[in-house]
């Protein structure tokens, strides 16, 4: 803690209750955080899913890597550190959506465990759950949707995720996983549907 922290009195007890929040809206607010590589179809998903939970009546918000890039982390790079920052900045942010009832759909590389875990803990267990959008490093540079992957290979882009910047799947049963190879956009946010809402209908 530093010395201007120090001197700050957070003071939330004047707040509207989130249980009141989460009333009026009929769903409770959780964090589906989309990871893996660019090209992946995480946005491309969470859009998707954005849809047709609104067409159900629930009410969310998207926060994606390259709409948050260029307003509140315009300051940041591709360096470990400052992925880092973008990951905390980006949790901070989400947990307050959640905290007033907001389904909340983020999407971001987010290439390691421990920036996974980073989330995981400041916005808590209870409001957050882990998707890997799965799709081989060779089958995303195929799409090269943004032309990066070109880039990249040519040593036009530094410290890109997946050739000179690492990328660790998830481990164990971490993350609930939909692989964009393997299913269209469509089926894979129908099928995602049908697995989130337990956690944001309204008990
Ligand atoms: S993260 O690693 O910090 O989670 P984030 O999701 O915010 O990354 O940003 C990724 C987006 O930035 C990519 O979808 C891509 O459009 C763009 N980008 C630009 N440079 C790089 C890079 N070196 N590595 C990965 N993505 C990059």
């Amino acid at each position: 803690m530093t010395q201007e922290t120090k001197e700050i009195h957070p003071d939330f007890s004047g707040l509207l209750p989130r249980e009141v929040k989460e009333g009026r809206l009929n769903q409770r607010g959780h964090v589906f955080w989309f990871y893996g590589l660019s090209g992946s179809g995480k946005s491309t998903l969470a859009y998707a899913l954005e849809k047709k939970l609104f067409a159900e009546g629930y009410f969310v918000q998207i926060l994606d890597g390259d709409n948050v890039r260029i307003g509140l982390n315009s300051n940041l790079g591709f360096s470990d550190e400052d992925r880092c920052e973008n990951i905390r900045r980006i949790s901070e942010v989400a947990k307050l959506f959640a905290q007033s009832g907001i389904v909340t759909l983020v999407s971001f590389i987010t290439p390691k465990i421990e920036l996974r875990e980073q989330a995981r803990t400041i916005i808590g267990s209870d409001d957050f759950t882990e998707i890997y959008v799965e799709a081989s490093f060779e089958t995303c540079a195929e799409r090269d949707v943004k032309g990066l992957y070109a880039k990249a290979k040519a040593g036009e882009l530094k410290q890109f995720t997946g050739k000179d910047s690492a990328f660790e799947p998830p481990e164990g049963d971490s993350a609930i996983i939909v692989n964009t190879e393997a299913k269209t956009i469509l089926e894979c946010s129908n099928s995602l549907y049908d697995q989130l809402s337990g956690y944001i209908k309204s008990t």
